[in-house]
């Protein structure tokens, strides 16, 4: 005789894999794919390639973030990175998009504007990147930056618009949703984070000051294609780029109770030890901002298996972000609910250029060996 039930242990999912409600998206489970700059979107438009590699990281309900997309020509800072300012763009997104949802996936294009991390080849001469200072970025990893201008105040609600008007053309190309970056130290964290904010006019000095530029970015967006189709990315710990803050803990708890009044989707928080990225350098906790913050709470940064279910489980997020791990594994998900090993990662081609290597050719698990 068959036994009924009896299956039940053995179905019990791990806490990354069980099913979440995102506003009107119902996931099926918690892993998320982190957006991602690959630099293989040549002269800014998304390619053919940019279509494997999603699909191959899509799951039936599954919530992907894009690569950091350029919502206007002067929001650029590195060489082929995609755009979403033109028609041509929003054209070669299309099929991209369609082939994540072909799979059942959820797909947000992540909004982005590199500010004054913007590479001195990358501009004629007498053209400046803008941002909230003046002040130069001194240069990582051999990168030469370009001297940026200050914005004037009266220019800034031109950038807004150019969010919004970027926000729009993602939902014209199939996205699901955005999420706004305004993280590692780009323009709208050049305008959070004291280190670099140096202004004196309504943008610049007090956190209420500084933050608003981020909160009209978000107002704007939701305005135009509705808060629960928002969400945000946040690094309030991180330095990358040179950009700090000396009060971390009450900027990212300022920011997380500001949002609640736009009633945005989610807030995708950088943990503390993503320093730059990659570095570990102090804990800190940002269970005060998710205790703050209304909507939907997803953490990233450094995650494993184990340290993600924990994070679910003990209510520290709703939802995990994987970076590097989805690099390497287009089939993270059926990994960790396999608790199979994981394939390493090249950072040799993080950001090289083919359409192939490193890019889409790392194995699925039947295939590993
Ligand atoms: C190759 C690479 C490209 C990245 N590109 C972006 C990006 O476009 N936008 C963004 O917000 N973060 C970007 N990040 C940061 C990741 O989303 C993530 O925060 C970081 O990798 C830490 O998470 P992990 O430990 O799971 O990899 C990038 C990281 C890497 C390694």
């Amino acid at each position: 005789m068959e036994r009924e039930g009896s299956g039940e242990e053995e179905t019990k999912q791990i806490p990354l894999l069980t099913p979440y409600k995102l506003g009107t998206f119902q996931l099926s489970h918690r892993i998320v794919l982190a957006p991602l700059t690959r630099q293989r979107s040549y002269d800014t438009i998304p390619q053919p390639h940019a279509i494997l590699y999603y699909s191959q990281r899509t799951t039936k309900g599954g919530l992907l973030i894009s690569e950091a997309a350029a919502v206007s020509e002067t929001a650029q800072g590195l060489p082929h990175m995609p755009g979403i300012w033109r028609k041509e763009q929003v054209e070669a997104w299309k099929p991209i998009a369609e082939s994540v949802h072909d799979k059942g996936g959820v797909f947000f294009c992540q909004l982005w504007h590199a500010g004054r991390v913007s590479l001195q080849d990358l501009w004629p001469d007498g053209y400046y990147p803008v941002s909230s200072t003046d002040k130069v970025l001194v240069g990582a990893e051999n990168l030469q930056f370009k001297p940026p201008r200050r914005l004037n105040t009266d220019e800034i609600p031109h950038i807004v618009n150019d969010f919004r008007l970027a926000a729009k053309n993602a939902m014209e190309a199939g996205f699901d949703g955005v999420e706004i970056h305004g993280g590692f130290g780009y323009l709208i964290d050049q305008f959070l984070k004291d280190q670099v904010n140096d202004r004196t006019d309504r943008y610049g000095g007090s956190l209420e000051n500084r933050c608003r530029f981020a909160l009209e970015i978000v107002e704007a967006i939701s305005n135009e294609i509705g808060g629960d189709r928002v969400g945000i990315r946040l690094s309030p710990f991180s330095n990358y780029m040179e950009a700090g803050d000396s009060d971390p803990n009450a900027l990212g708890l300022y920011m997380a109770e500001a949002l609640n009044k736009y009633g945005i989707l989610y807030c995708h928080m950088a943990e503390p030890r993503v320093y730059s990225y990659e570095e570990t350098p102090e804990a800190h906790s940002l269970k005060p901002m998710r205790m703050a913050f209304r909507g939907t709470f997803i953490v990233n940064g450094g995650y494993e298996r184990e340290d993600g279910n924990k994070a679910v489980d003990e209510n520290h997020a709703d939802l995990v972000a994987y970076g590097r791990w989805f690099i390497s594994n287009p089939d993270l998900p059926r990994r960790f609910e396999l608790n199979a090993p994981l394939n390493k990662y090249d950072r040799g081609t993080f950001y090289t250029s083919d359409p192939v290597i490193g890019y889409t050719d790392y194995p699925f698990l039947e295939t590993s060996s």
